[in-house]
């Protein structure tokens, strides 16, 4: 069964395991481009309009078939997602029902005054390999060359699984929201953030519902560039994390959990 959930003692392994991603990812170069800025670009290419809130396009993408998750409660998704480095290309559902997922996502996470900012880029099979690629292309002009094959083992980890979806930010609704409620105006970027990270969530946490293992990577902004010419995106989006799944191809690591006591208050129980 998976760890209790307060260890006496948890802070070494956290510390330790919050780095290991570090080590072999990309900050390793310690010559990264600072973050994108461009998610508070006031350029106005043309935004793609929002999807439209009928009755009947929610229907059509609310069927669910009979898998692994339908027999799961919310919190059990939740309790139970993890992250899976060791991934493998065999997909436990079929493509459509991936789709139907990240759709379901898009259309029904939250985003602030619904301004459905995120744009989500769902690679599969060969194309999900490609962005791995490019990945290793770009580090290879960054990373040290001693240092390189640990980077290029982890990147290949990831090339293993059966696909990514890549979540990006559209800045254009958040710079109308900007211009239309000047009071909130320095808020809506944050808000933008967040609505990006519970689109991730969701998806991390229904994709391992039905069976995958996933984990959540950054390696933009460095390979925005790249990404934008292959996969037709928009400029001005700005790439914010890229969530890697795949069939489980190994167990997740050991996790701490600091005392809930520390981190939960509750009153008038
Ligand atoms: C906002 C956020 C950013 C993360 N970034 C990375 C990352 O870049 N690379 C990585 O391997 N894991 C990343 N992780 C995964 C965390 O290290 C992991 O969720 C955490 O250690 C808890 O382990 P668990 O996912 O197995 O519950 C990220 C997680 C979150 C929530």
């Amino acid at each position: 069964m998976a760890a209790p959930h307060v260890l006496k003692n948890p802070l070494p392994i956290l510390t330790r395991l919050s780095t290991r991603w570090l080590q072999a990812g990309p900050y390793k170069s310690g010559a990264l481009p600072a973050v994108s800025m461009s998610l508070l670009s006031t350029s106005s290419t043309p935004s793609i309009s929002p999807l439209p809130h009928h009755h009947h396009l929610h229907r059509a993408f609310s069927t669910t078939s009979p898998t692994m998750a339908a027999s799961k409660t919310f919190m059990d998704a939740v309790k139970e997602r993890r992250t899976y480095y060791a991934l493998n290309d065999k997909a436990p559902v079929s493509d459509d029902r991936i789709v139907e997922i990240v759709n379901d996502a898009v259309l029904h996470v939250p985003s602030s005054f619904n301004s459905q900012s995120t744009r989500v880029v769902l690679l599969l099979k060969e194309e999900h390999k490609k962005f791995w690629e490019m990945a290793k292309e770009v580090l290879k002009t960054m990373v040290p060359a001693e240092a390189f094959p640990a980077t290029e083992q982890k990147l290949d980890s990831f090339k293993a699984g059966y696909g990514s979806v890549l979540f990006f930010e559209n800045p254009v609704p958040v710079n109308d929201l900007q211009t239309r409620f000047p009071m909130y105006a320095q808020h809506f970027p944050t808000w933008s953030e967040h609505t990006s990270a519970m689109h991730q969530f969701v998806l991390w946490a229904g994709l391992e519902a039905e069976g995958f293992g996933a984990s959540l990577q950054h390696y933009n902004p460095i390979v925005d560039q790249k990404v934008q010419n292959e996969w037709n995106v928009p400029q001005e989006w700005a790439l914010r994390a890229q969530l890697v799944f795949g069939g489980r191809a190994g167990e997740p690591g050991d996790k701490a959990y600091q005392p809930l006591e520390q981190r939960v208050f509750v009153h008038g129980k």
